[in-house]
């Protein structure tokens, strides 16, 4: 029986090994600073702090990585967060999508906030200072709202 459990020991730390050559990569995508939320949306500096606190990590491509970043498994799921919040909305590439788009992405933003969705909870267990309290939702979804009623009277 010891045998066996020291077997499965070695095993594992051999598996976690060779996982770590696996590494992810951290670099961060080009960005075009005339393409920036901030570039080509009036964004007041209390708005762009808590955006800057809670959302850009997985929504600009400025990611801050942590440095269980560079301990696999951990860091695949970390990636794949980044990746997938890049993809759905990206505030570095902001000025690449049409008005009705960033119309609907900003009403998604209080509606994610209000609900609780994002930031994303399994985010908020490591960065306490992420949490956003009431008033700060409050003041995010009256930016986001009112920058989306710009958009939308624009077009029209
Ligand atoms: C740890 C990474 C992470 C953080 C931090 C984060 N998000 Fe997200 N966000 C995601 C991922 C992943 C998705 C796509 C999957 C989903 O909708 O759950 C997403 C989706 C969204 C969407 C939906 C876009 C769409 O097209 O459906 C909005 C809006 C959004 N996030 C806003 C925010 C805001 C605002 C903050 C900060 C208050 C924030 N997120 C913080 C990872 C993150």
């Amino acid at each position: 029986m010891k045998k066996a459990l020291k077997i499965t020991v070695i095993v594992l730390a051999v598996a976690f090994i060779v996982l770590q050559f696996f590494r992810i990569d951290t670099t961060a995508p080009v960005t075009n600073p005339a393409d920036t939320l901030a570039a080509t949306t009036d964004v007041p500096p209390d708005i762009s702090l808590i955006l800057g606190r809670s959302c850009d990590d997985c929504h600009t491509n400025n990611t801050r990585y942590p440095w269980y970043a560079q301990i696999q498994p951990t860091a695949w799921f970390l990636k794949n967060h980044i990746d997938d919040g890049r993809r759905h909305l990206n505030f570095s590439i902001w000025n690449s999508y049409d008005d009705k788009k960033k119309a609907k992405k900003l009403d998604e933003v209080c509606e994610e906030v209000q609900s609780g969705e994002m930031p994303l909870p399994s985010y908020l267990w490591i960065h306490h200072d992420a949490v956003l309290n009431e008033g700060e939702k409050k003041a995010l979804c009256a930016w986001s709202q009112e920058a989306a009623k710009k958009l939308d009277k624009a077009d029209k």
